[in-house]
């Protein structure tokens, strides 16, 4: 019977003839292999007795083989293992040349694997995030499905700029060298592919938010992609986004259905990926003991998980986040490299890992920022310089959502898009929401990398997606 390590280290197959494939991780003392296959963090010990096998095929056992075994599952008395398989039968699948092979049993730096990132699947940290990924992304879709979402497919080619920060990639099929003109000498878009001026998505929210007022409760877990040259361990070109947008829902409603979301999730990763999590939870111990004192994070990663899980986020809005920060210690002694003076500025990380890690040690959800430095679909407030928006902002990751209640109110919405001047025509499919049967609705986007980051406890985004795409980078 051909089993996976992960089904094999049940317990449940014992003096049972089992067959395994996988690949070899080390090979010792000539018998002793540790395989793994991908199922499970956990190798399982596979005991050869070399008087039995030719000379010639276990020199072929080597790190990275690929190979097949034959044998009996017994309990194991060696440490660390329950179980493991006494060898009758052996197989080389596929040969791996240790002089050549870049992945050795020993620690390699992150930077070194981005460069492979093709093999660093295979390391012990590598495949537990990614495990994870795969799991969370799972959680994603039963907690929408178990309340009541519609998952919905929203374009990646687009000719509307959703965020208004233009910060976007072109699609086109021209030839670039030689694009064809129009009179006044720009490039006559109306001869490309689509007939006009198209990108890849930076968001699925306008079109999530035509799905929501007929289907009430929809959902969009996808790629997106932006042009921000931005060469931080938080950002990505390419990163997959989730955002719920729902029919009926005010700011405090999606406020709800963030922490609920963000809890849930985690919390089924907490019951589901306890391997993963324990071995990464470890790893994490490691790397902050290595750092000085103060730059340490005061709670392990599983620990962190659970104060998430626990615990009710803390609320404020952008006002009184304001107040704290003007008079915080760091602001005060001019150590944020961009000083608050007032209302009205941009939070930058360094802000929000302030109230998030020093301030309140909780995650913080801030709302109603100024509305010169939101995105144009939001709802005003009645102060005329406000709008409904939110932010959630997490410990080591600063903002991992954002989101809003949107402008309902067409005559508002317009006055808002002539007065930053987005052309109306462009988007007037969008203002038909507007214009037939509107009502309040909210919604928000959650950068998946970054809770991937969160609950991996990976310090770089580019270590939680499996080819990360950044400024000057587009290997594999
Ligand atoms: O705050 P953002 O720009 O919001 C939107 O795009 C809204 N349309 C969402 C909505 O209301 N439906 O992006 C949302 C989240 C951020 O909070 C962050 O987690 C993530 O997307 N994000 C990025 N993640 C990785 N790399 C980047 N370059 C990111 N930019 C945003
Ligand atoms: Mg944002």
């Amino acid at each position: 019977m051909q089993l996976t390590v992960a089904e094999l280290i049940k317990g449940d197959k014992i003096n049972q003839e089992v067959t395994l494939k996988g690949w070899v991780r080390t090979f010792r003392a000539n018998r002793f292999i540790a395989v793994n296959d991908g199922s499970t963090i956990n190798n399982i010990q596979c005991v050869v007795d070399f008087e039995k096998f030719d000379e010639n095929l276990l020199k072929r056992v080597t790190t990275g083989s690929a190979i097949s075994v034959k044998g009996t599952l017994v309990e194991s008395l060696g440490k660390g293992q329950k179980v493991e398989i006494q060898v009758t039968e052996l197989e080389i699948l596929g040969d791996s040349n240790p002089e050549e092979y870049p992945i050795q049993p020993k620690k390699h730096s992150f930077e070194f694997l981005r460069e492979n990132a093709h093999l660093r699947v295979r390391t012990n940290t590598f495949s537990a995030v990614m495990r994870l990924r795969s799991l969370l992304s799972f959680a994603v879709h039963q907690y929408f499905n178990k309340n009541g979402f519609y998952y919905v497919n929203t374009p990646i080619i687009t000719g509307s700029d959703a965020e208004g920060a233009g910060e976007m990639f072109k699609v086109t099929n021209l030839d670039i060298n030689n694009t064809p003109k129009t009179e006044d000498g720009k490039v006559d878009y109306k001869q490309d592919f689509f007939g006009k001026e198209t990108n890849l998505t930076v968001s699925g929210q306008l079109e999530a938010e035509t799905y929501a007022m007929a289907l009430g409760k929809v959902y969009t877990f996808g790629p997106t992609f932006r042009a921000e040259n931005s060469n931080t361990t938080r950002h990505l070109a390419e990163f997959w986004m989730i955002e719920p947008e729902v029919a009926f829902n005010d700011l405090d409603a999606n406020m709800d259905l963030a922490e609920d979301f963000i809890q849930q999730v985690i919390g089924y990763v907490l019951e589901n990926g306890q391997d993963d999590l324990k071995f990464l939870d470890d790893r994490y111990k490691k790397e902050e003991n290595s750092k000085p004192k103060q730059q340490r994070s005061e709670m392990g990663l599983l620990e962190k998980l659970h104060f998430v899980v626990d615990n009710k986020f803390v609320r404020l809005s952008y006002t009184e986040a304001i107040e704290i920060l003007i008079n915080s210690k760091p602001n005060k002694k001019k150590k944020f490299q961009f000083p608050i003076e007032g209302w009205g500025a941009d939070l930058q990380s360094e802000h929000e890992r302030y109230l998030v890690e020093k301030h309140f040690k909780s995650p913080v959800i801030l709302f109603d920022y100024p509305a010169n430095i939101k995105a144009f679909y939001m709802r005003m407030n009645d102060d005329g310089k406000t709008v409904r928006a939110m932010d959630v902002l997490f410990p080591g990751i600063g903002e991992i959502v954002g989101g809003s209640q949107r402008e309902e109110r067409l005559d508002v919405l317009l006055e808002k898009m002539k007065a930053i001047g987005i052309d109306e025509k462009e988007l007037w499919w969008y203002l038909d929401t507007r214009r037939f049967g509107t009502a309040v609705h909210s919604g928000f986007g959650l950068g998946f990398e970054r809770l991937v980051q969160f609950v991996t406890g990976m310090g770089n985004i580019r270590d939680v997606i499996p080819y990360p795409r950044t400024p000057q980078n587009a290997e594999f």
